[in-house]
């Protein structure tokens, strides 16, 4: 483990210097459907060609019309959907050809956080459960460690421990998000693929829960592949931007370039038809993450 110092943006830089921690390459998905007829399936080819890298202690925002193929990209990251054809290599090892069973060390290593928490949480148990369980399954026996590591986990978060005896019903969105940000980091991932982690919420909600992932990506240094309709968002949270259109990836770029100096035709439009392409430097992004910081300091201090 290196130690936790701040993830500025020049060790940003500096980590690029690394082997990337995901490589995709010419991945192509299809899906299945029924056809006019029972024994005439149709098969349809989501996403193709689709190629990129994602570092270590980065965050790549991936963004693209509705359907354009940005779930099914994360989909097949996350061993949700089968590669047709081409590559995923995570940390050098190919995972499209992976048994059935995705391996317990994948699913450590390679965690997902999506638009509607509630549906991943279990209604019947209190979170502090959900979060043990998943423990429990990566092989920490040890009760005393489970909770331990669980309640350090809601600490992150922003949660109590007394959060941790309620239901999932009994918290809101952006509190249910914030579950679900504690499972998918307990295990202490590499990746986290957040796919329309914020969309459900409400803005300050949103603004909230996206400061409070950089922020905990500075303390643990894991990468993010961040997907969302929000160009703003993306803009804000993302080291680098891929724009998907119709199945391809057509554009690729630092944030900051892809915003000021777009290439592609598509990606033009994309930015043009956002109501959110005010730029935000470096400077005022670690900024707000720190007034972010402070604010959740003194709420923590007061609770
Ligand atoms: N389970 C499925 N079966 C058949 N086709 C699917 C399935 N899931 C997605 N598709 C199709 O694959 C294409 C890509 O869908 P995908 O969900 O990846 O898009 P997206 O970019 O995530 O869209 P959105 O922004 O609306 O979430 C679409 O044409 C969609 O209709
Ligand atoms: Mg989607």
């Amino acid at each position: 483990m290196t130690t936790t110092t701040p993830n500025t943006s020049h060790e940003t830089e500096a980590s690029r210097a690394d082997e990337p921690l995901l490589v995709v390459e010419d991945l192509a998905v299809e899906y299945e459907s029924a056809g006019a007829v029972p024994w005439r399936r149709k098969v349809s080819r989501a996403i193709d060609g689709v190629s990129f890298e994602i570092f270590p202690g980065e965050t790549l925002g991936l963004v693209g019309e509705s359907g354009s193929g940005k779930s099914t990209t994360g989909r097949a990251i996350l061993r949700l959907n089968d590669a047709a054809a081409g590559s995923i290599r995570f940390q050098g090892t190919e995972v499209t050809t992976l048994g059935r069973r995705t391996p317990l060390s994948y699913r450590r290593d390679v965690q997902a956080i999506f638009q509607d928490p509630n549906s991943s949480l279990n209604p019947r148990h209190v979170v502090g459960r959900c979060v043990d369980d998943t423990l429990r399954t990566h092989g920490v026996t040890d009760p005393g460690e489970r909770r331990a590591r669980a309640e350090q986990a809601f600490d992150q978060v922003g949660l109590s421990t007394d959060h941790m005896h309620r239901f999932p019903a009994e918290l809101s969105g952006g509190q249910q998000q914030r579950v679900a940000i504690a499972r998918a980091l307990v295990l202490e991932p590499k990746l986290v693929v957040c796919d329309e982690a914020v969309s459900a919420l409400d803005l300050s909600t949103q603004g909230q829960i996206i400061n409070l992932l950089a922020d905990l990506q500075a303390i643990t240094g894991v990468s993010y592949l961040f997907i969302a309709h929000d160009l703003g968002i993306v803009r804000h949270i993302s080291d680098r931007i891929a724009v998907m259109q119709r199945g391809h990836l057509v554009e690729i770029g630092e944030a900051e370039e892809l915003f000021t100096n777009p290439q592609h035709a598509y990606t033009r439009k994309l930015l043009g038809a956002s109501p959110a392409s005010k730029p935000e430097g470096r400077d005022e992004r670690r900024a707000r993450r720190e007034a972010f910081r402070q604010m959740h300091e003194a709420e923590t201090q007061l609770a």
